[in-house]
Formats: structure tokens, sequence, C-alpha cells
């Protein structure tokens, strides 16, 4: 025979699975553990248990106000779960939606509840929003670069002038360090030209063996036309590791864009200049599958990592992780805009920044 509270715990527990609402389950609660309750009146009853009895009575009390008391919780909280799925259950998401009267007041050219002054206080639909063309770009890459096994990175867009030339091996007297190509801020400061600050900032952090890949705007005090804009997107990308050699830069990048632009795409890796790799080489794509694709267009700067950007960034770490005689890599900074004008034989760089959402709704 079990212990009476036993049984009394077993009685608790069958009403508290059978509690259908919070109501019911508050009125087991006071029955069993509320002041006048039957667990509760059990403690009075210890005094009158003969002496030896009381340490055994006394645990098995204990042990069914905690599983009633923790039985309890749990039923509230499915309760609580089951009342607001049962209270979404009635909303269907894919009605369209209405701005409240009154809260935005004003003009909507596009009916997307653009916030203005006058006094407009009807119902405009609100539209489902969807990802920019550069984003949908962005996100597809990165997913081809995380499959290559590249990590994410990211460093500021507002630089000092060593993690954007000094340490990438460029002089001072450099062009790119010109005013009239780079926006300077009054501390000296400035917003950076290109995404291969991140190569340094991660070397600074980590040691080698290391693969990431940094997307991030960049800025230059370009003529803005169709194809310049003074701010553009690239992706940077960095892999360090002992015997990298220009095949293997060759390889990723022929890989990354076949998956972009489909399995016809040609690649071609023509010599360049970069202070901060050598050799240093420019990468065109052409595809048949691409509008305007017949001809050649480059999308991208690459090459060998510079031992003299290893060389900065030991001098910064105060070690010598970096050696280059045992360390090896390549680097590139692949044009998103660009390839996004590609992929979506977009004319105008410039319609990238206009939020003209006869433009943008073609991308969604
Ligand atoms: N930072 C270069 C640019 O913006 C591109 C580049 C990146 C070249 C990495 C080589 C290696 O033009």
């Amino acid at each position: 025979m079990s212990h009476p509270l036993e049984q009394l715990r077993d009685e608790a527990l069958r009403e508290i699975e059978s509690a259908t609402d919070e109501q019911a389950l508050e009125t087991t609660r006071v029955k069993y553990l509320g002041r006048s309750g039957s667990v509760s009146s059990w403690g009075e009853q210890m005094k009158t248990l003969a002496k030896e009895e009381r340490p055994v009575v006394g645990k098995l009390l204990n042990e069914v106000r905690n599983a009633v008391t923790m039985a309890i919780q749990t039923r509230a909280e499915i309760l609580h779960s089951q009342k607001e799925s049962m209270a979404l259950a009635g909303i269907d998401i894919s009605l369209p939606g209405v701005t409240v009267p009154g809260a935005y007041s004003g003009y909507s050219g596009y009916g997307t509840g653009s916030i203005a002054l006058t006094g407009y206080s009807g119902y405009l639909p609100l539209e489902r929003g969807a990802l920019h063309p550069l984003t949908q770009i962005l996100e597809r890459s990165i997913k081809i670069f995380r499959r290559m096994g590249f990590a994410l990175a990211d460093g500021p867009d507002i630089e000092n002038e060593w993690h954007c030339f000094d340490a990438l091996n460029t002089p001072p007297e450099h062009p790119a360090r010109n005013e009239q190509d780079t926006f300077y801020l009054e501390d000296g400061r400035l917003l950076r030209t290109h995404t291969s600050t991140v190569q340094i900032r991660t070397m600074e952090s980590a040691p080698p063996p290391l693969r990431v890949i940094a997307p991030g705007a960049a800025y230059r005090r370009d003529e803005v036309d169709a194809t310049h804009s003074a701010q553009f997107h690239q992706i940077e990308g960095l892999y360090v590791d002992e015997n990298v050699s220009v095949a293997d830069l060759k390889g990723a990048l022929e890989f990354f864009m076949r998956e972009l632009f489909g399995p016809g795409t040609e690649v071609q890796f023509r010599p360049h200049y970069f202070p901060f790799t050598e050799p240093s080489l420019e990468v065109y794509v052409k595809s048949k599958a691409l509008k305007g694709g017949e001809r050649w267009i480059e999308v991208a700067g690459s090459g060998i990592v510079h031992p003299a950007v290893f060389e900065a960034v030991n001098r910064a770490r105060g070690d010598k992780a970096y050696d280059p005689e045992k360390w090896t890599g390549y680097a590139f900074g692949l044009g998103m805009d660009r390839l996004a004008m590609i992929l979506f034989d977009i004319p105008d760089i410039r319609l990238f920044a206009q939020n003209d959402l006869r433009f943008l709704r073609q991308f969604a």
C-alpha cells in the first residue's frame, strides 16, 4: 500500500494534467498548495506524528510538494503557449497589410506609407519588401565562398591611413593617397578606398593559416558616371597557408565565377600591378549565358600577398607569426556592383542608390 501522501500526489498530478485552462489550473493549485490546501495541511499534521516517523514523512512531504509545484509550472507553460498559438491561428499572414488610420500621415508615392507632413489618414496598403539586387548577389557570393571554407571577417568603413595604405605596401607618394582620390576626415582618418584593409586587420588579430572573405563598402572620389560611384561594394578574399600559389587563386576564382554565372563562364587573368600583391592579376569574365557577355569584363583585382605586407603585419603584432619565408597567400577584391550589373544586365551603377522602386521591383 502506498502512503496516503503518495496517493495525494498522484491525485494532484492527474488533476493538473487535466486542467484545460489557466483558471482551472489555479483552482487546482489552491486546492493542493494553498494555505489550507491538502498538501499544506499535511505540514500541520506533522506535529501529531510520532517522533521517529517525522523525518520520513517530512522528506516524503517535501518530495510531494516539489512534484506538485513542478507539474503546475510545466502545465502553466503548456497552457500559455497553447493560448498564444490559438491567438495566432486566426491570423492570415498572407493577407495584404493595412496602415492604422492616422499613424502614417501623408503622401506615399508608391503606397508604402512613407512619412510626410500633410494630414492624410486613410488606409494605405503595406507592400511586401524584397532584397536589394546588391544584397542578393552579396548573399549568393558569400554562400559560394562559405562552401569553399572561407570565414567571414570585417572591418570599419572609417579607417586610418596605416590599414588602408602603409601596411599594404602603398607608399605616401602613391596616387591612391591623393586628396583628389580619397575622402579624408579632418582628423586624418579616411573612408576606406578598398576592403583590403580587412586583410591587415584579420592578420593582426589571428595567426596563420587563415581563409576569410570580407564583404563591404569602399569609397573613392571618382567622377560619378554610369560605371563609377563614390561608394561601391567589394568582397575581399584572403587565404594564407604554406605553399599557396597562383594556381590556388585561379582555381578558387574560376569555381566562384562558374557557380555565380553558370558553367559556361570563361575566366581570364591578366598581369597587372598592385603594391600589395606580387604577381598581381586582374580577373576578367566572359559568358554566353549573360547579356553582353560576349566581351571580357573586368571583375576583380587579385594576386599573391607581397612579403612586405606580412612584414608590416608582423611589426604591428610584435611577433614573427607571418614569416614570409614560411607563409604564402593569395588575395582578391571582387567588384560586387560590377558583378551585379553583369548578372542582372543593369546599364548604370547609379541605379543601385537611387531607390527608384520601378527599378528595384524588377528584382523582387
Ligand atoms: N584592393 C584592390 C582594389 O580595390 C583589389 C585587390 C584586392 C587586388 C586584393 C589585389 C588583392 O582595386
